[in-house]
């Protein structure tokens, strides 16, 4: 049992200056779910919707998200969803390199508590970041090369399959992704429990 707490560890977030996303933030966004997740999705940061509600995926990507958990016969209460940043870049631009080292050790706490099996990264910013952190960055590839990809990693608390995924988002700009992206989610049934 960890010592840290998904409560406090949430407050902790949504009271966080450590960059300056802080201040032009409306809510920080800690992420939800089980706590107790077997599966964990990890975003890349909110985005407009979700900076006003405080809650991650819930915008139009979102919505994307859960038409696919329902292909892999996941609902948002099976699982755990996160983001590698906790506050919206203005404008949704990309997350850039200090924000990534300052706010990842959220996440790194929120894995630690929930100690996923499975940890499913959403776009390129959370499968690079996944992969370095466990040792991995032998494998780092654009999400194009390595989606539906399965990697084995050993986390503090036992194994850990990294899923690179498409972001959800994509397929609001690019149709032609959302077969690619159930065939992958459809996968996520059949992955072994061990
Ligand atoms: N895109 C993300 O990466 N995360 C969210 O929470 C919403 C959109």
């Amino acid at each position: 049992m960890s010592a840290d707490s998904l409560i406090s560890l949430n407050e902790e977030i949504r009271a966080c200056r450590k960059c300056p996303l802080g201040s032009t933030r409306a809510n920080a966004v800690p992420g939800e779910g089980n706590k107790s997740a077997r599966v964990m999705f990890v975003g890349e940061a909110p985005g407009a919707t979700e900076d006003t509600q405080g809650v991650p995926f819930c915008g139009k990507a979102g919505g994307v998200l859960d038409d696919l958990l329902a292909v892999s016969g996941l609902k948002r209460t099976d699982v755990f969803i996160a983001n590698i940043l906790k506050c919206r870049p203005p404008g949704n631009r990309n997350p850039n390199q200090d924000e990534i080292v300052t706010c990842t050790p959220y996440l790194d706490r929120q894995i630690d508590i929930i100690r996923p099996s499975v940890l499913c990264c959403l776009g390129n910013f959370a499968c690079g970041y996944l992969l370095r952190k466990f040792g991995l960055a032998a494998k780092v590839q654009g999400i194009t090369k390595i989606h539906g990809n399965i990697f084995i990693a050993d986390a503090a608390y036992g194994k850990v399959k990294i899923i690179p995924l498409f972001h959800p988002a994509v397929v609001t700009y690019d149709q032609t992704k959302l077969p690619i992206l159930k065939k992958d989610f459809l996968q996520l049934k059949y992955v072994p429990k061990d």
